[in-house]
């Protein structure tokens, strides 16, 4: 995953939307929300964003978030930790002069500071948050992004460019009273309000930015939504014939468009299939459509191995029949009709979808519907009972 592919398809829109971005700092600030499904293409695009940003010299930093992150101190750490990164890069920057040297040492020293006290806090966290600690975090936080961005301007730096990944496991928890979302971006809005040239990319599961939106209302004016899904035609043939084109491979049009139709158009299942195809005929030898139908069980079931029976592996029988449940009407269902397939006590059903959206494998698109967060995972689940009931007749 997030590996980088011989050929980006169809990407030119976001990628020029993004250079007119940093181009509008830092009389424009703006922040980009890249939400969807696994394996559409989000990791490799944050890659993208933050090499293009490096190009027009930005500091750059970035991070694959975690659960652990929904505590406050532990979300302290990390921001402050992503901050003293960005001060150390300007430092190492050609432009640095004795005197900025004196700004990047103050503002580690500080940094170093605010480590120190909320590594204290994680230890004395208490359940019943004592009044004062939140706003004191804050300002922190607020500090923390101001040193990094002064010290990326004393290297004569456009700004400080902060590239979370897997963001939707960032969330605040009222019966925990954690807020480190809320904070963050409390801290982020005043800062880029003041001025700092500071720009931030979550890039996440779509239940992002329901996370962000319940954090902070007004997070839906921060953030240009960026939605990526299947890619679209004609890129999304080009994706899998660019990189055998320019490789040398021959290959049938026909094999390349059947293809297409194995895989959705979603960007995991292209690169899955072309690797599985390139290895299965020999080079140099042409790639048929014989080749892709007397192959295509044993793609299949490679696909359902590699990135679908990973995640059910996580999951417990009773919450399998809720999946099931609901692959019965497609790639996403009402909930109604999912707890009368599944015939479990209304409670004990909502208690399963809630367990299983905090698996990270179900969301709730809109009110009343529940869809998978894996590109045909619905699909997967009726081949594979079919499979089952196959089996054991
Ligand atoms: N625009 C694209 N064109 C072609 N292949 C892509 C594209 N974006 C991603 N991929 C490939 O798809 C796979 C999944 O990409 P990744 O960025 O990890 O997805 P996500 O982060 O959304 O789960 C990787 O193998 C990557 O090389
Ligand atoms: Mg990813």
């Amino acid at each position: 995953m997030g590996l980088e592919p011989t050929y980006l398809a169809d990407r030119a829109p976001q990628l020029a939307r993004f250079q007119r971005y940093l181009a509008g700092f830092p009389g424009l600030p703006r922040n980009v929300r890249v939400t969807g499904l696994r394996g559409v293409g989000k990791t490799v695009l944050l890659q993208r964003y933050g090499r293009l940003a490096e190009e027009a010299g930005w500091i750059v930093v970035g991070r694959e978030c975690n659960e652990h992150l929904q505590q406050e101190a532990i979300f302290g750490q990390a921001l402050v930790e992503d901050c003293r990164r960005a001060v150390e890069q300007s430092s190492r920057a050609l432009a640095f002069k004795q005197r900025s040297q004196q700004v990047a040492q103050k503002a580690l020293d500080l940094l170093g500071s605010f480590t120190i006290s909320l590594a204290g806090v994680t230890v004395a966290v208490q359940p019943n948050a004592r009044p004062g600690r939140v706003p004191l975090l804050e300002e922190q936080l607020f500090t923390s992004l101001r040193l990094a961005c002064e010290s990326a301007s004393a290297a004569h730096r456009p700004g400080v460019l902060f590239c979370w990944d897997e963001a939707h496991l960032l969330r605040d928890s009222g019966n925990h009273r954690q807020f480190p979302l809320g904070l963050f971006l409390a801290a982020f809005a005043r800062a880029q309000r003041e001025g700092l040239p500071v720009m931030l990319v979550l890039c996440g599961l779509p239940t992002l930015t329901d996370n962000l939106a319940r954090a902070k209302s007004y997070s839906e004016r921060m953030f240009q939504a960026e939605e990526l899904g299947q890619l679209r035609p004609p890129e999304d043939l080009l994706a899998f014939t660019k990189p055998l084109e320019l490789s040398g491979r021959k290959f049938d049009a026909e094999m390349a468009r059947a293809v297409l139709q194995v895989t959705g158009g979603y960007a995991f299942h292209i690169q899955f299939v072309g690797a599985l195809l390139w290895d299965a005929v020999v080079w140099p030898l042409r790639i048929t459509k014989a080749d892709l139908d007397q192959r295509r069980p044993t793609i299949l079931e490679a696909l359902d191995q590699a990135f679908f029976e990973a995640r059910l592996a996580r999951t417990s029988s009773t919450e399998r029949s809720v999946l099931r449940a609901m692959a019965a009407s497609g790639e996403s269902a009402q909930i109604h009709d999912v707890l009368k397939l599944s015939r479990l006590p209304n409670q004990t059903a909502q208690q399963l979808i809630a367990r299983l959206r905090d698996k990270g494998l179900i969301y709730r698109p809109q009110r009343g519907r529940l869809t998978f967060t894996v590109p045909l995972f619905g699909d997967y689940l009726r081949r594979a009972s079919r499979h089952v009931s196959g089996g054991s007749e």
